[in-house]
């Protein structure tokens, strides 16, 4: 099994430089030199809009293509269901808004107090808005395990939105039993998998999800974000668009001119990923393989950090910590007795430590764990992450005691 070169991997991230350790990666990760590189080679190139007759057509032309092959490479996905947006919260607003005009009195819509509120408000409001009935999906507070979602389906479900893994406390639900129980009542599943695709091997076709939505800089790209569904579902779909836009798919789900700079970077964020495990082979393995050999690799790495964190933690007595999902991605929600969150990111973030405190907008995770809005202090690993930043996160803590 291949490991990851730790030292050659932070040496890709620059701004690891300054010393500080990070867990505020679950909100945005680092974003390597071959990134950033990629971004300003692309502006500065000469860009037209798509087209096949001008070098800047094509280039821009190539640059979307490629983008769509990595993003499908990343997640098992096919390239012409890739959608690009603004954020994963802007594609999921539109999404819903081209769902929602199937729906209508009777129709039901499952949503999780597990999930970000970009996979659940927009869901709930465009329900309401036809008439549609909202079913919500708890999770057990002791172990952050997702409740069976066989309690809230029925025949008229139209869809199920699930999270892939929880940005709040880690949790990842079995997604496959998820949509296979929600496919035998008929019922479409969107995926949002922005906080599980920096942390796992993830593959479509095996989660058996209709739609998947990730975002490029939770795992070292630049900040858009993409939907990956088949085209065949797409083909189906009538997103609005403008008069001379094209019909075409994926394309007519696309609104305007794309950042074609930001998806070069993107391509190159995939690229990176794939790499993280270099292959010494003459002739590579195709990028989709050496994806899941790195990201295996980053499994095993985080897998080892939370270990040594949550068992340094848990000897701590001032410190809670809440969730402990049988499968998790190691992202982890802790609460320092006596202290208000913020006085705790303020005190880590005066030692080089970045572990802010918030909701992270998982809103109805937060209220659900009787936090409220406020929250408590999130504490992300990533595949840069070391075990001297575990060991300085978990002294600052102690401090605290
Ligand atoms: C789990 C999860 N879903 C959705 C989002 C929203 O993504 P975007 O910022 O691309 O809208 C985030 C962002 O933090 C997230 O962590």
């Amino acid at each position: 099994m291949d490991d990851l070169d730790l030292e050659r991997v932070r040496r890709a991230f620059p701004a690891l430089a300054d010393g500080r350790a990070r867990f505020d990666s679950p909100g945005g990760s680092l974003t390597p030199t071959v990134v950033a590189e990629a971004v300003a080679d692309t502006l500065v190139a000469g860009l037209s809009n798509r087209g096949p007759v001008n070098p800047s057509e094509r280039r821009a032309d190539e640059v979307v293509t490629a983008a769509r092959a990595a993003v499908a490479d990343l997640v098992g996905g096919d390239p012409r269901g890739v959608v690009f947006g603004r954020s994963m919260t802007e594609l999921t607003w539109s999404l819903a808004r081209t769902l929602a005009a199937g729906w209508g009195p009777g129709d039901e819509v499952v949503v999780t107090r597990l999930d970000h509120d970009a996979d659940v408000r927009p869901w709930v409001t465009l329900a309401e808005r036809v008439g549609a009935t909202v079913r919500w999906l708890g999770f057990d507070r002791v172990t952050g395990e997702l409740d069976d979602v066989t309690d809230v389906l029925g025949e008229r479900t139209r869809l199920v939105a699930v999270t892939g893994a929880s940005n709040l406390i880690g949790t990842r639900p079995d997604v496959a039993a998820v949509a296979a129980a929600a496919h035998a009542v008929g019922a479409l599943v969107h995926l949002d998998a922005v906080h599980l695709v920096p942390h796992a091997a993830v593959d479509l076709t095996a989660l058996g999800v209709d739609l998947l939505a990730c975002s490029p800089y939770k795992f070292f790209g630049p900040h858009h974000g993409a939907l990956v569904a088949s085209p065949d579902l797409l083909e189906r779909l009538r997103p609005d668009k403008l008069l001379p836009s094209t019909d075409a798919v994926p394309e007519r789900f696309e609104l305007g001119t794309l950042p074609y700079e930001l998806l070069a970077g993107t391509t190159a964020a995939v690229d990176f990923v794939a790499a993280l495990v270099p292959s010494g082979a003459a002739e590579p393995p195709a990028r989709r393989e050496r994806v899941l050999t790195s990201m295996a690799a980053v499994e095993r790495h985080e897998a080892a950090l939370l270990a040594r964190l949550l068992d340094g933690l848990g000897s701590m007595g001032h410190v809670r910590t809440h969730g402990r999902a049988a499968r998790r991605t190691p992202t982890v929600l802790l609460e320092v007795e006596g202290r208000a969150g913020r006085e705790v990111h303020e005190h880590l973030g005066s030692l080089g430590i970045n572990a802010p405190a918030s909701n992270f907008y998982a809103i109805e995770a937060s209220r659900w764990l009787g936090l409220g809005d406020a929250g408590a202090v999130r504490v992300g690993l990533a595949a840069y992450s070391s075990e001297d930043d575990v060991d300085r996160l978990l002294a600052g803590l102690d401090s605290l005691g």
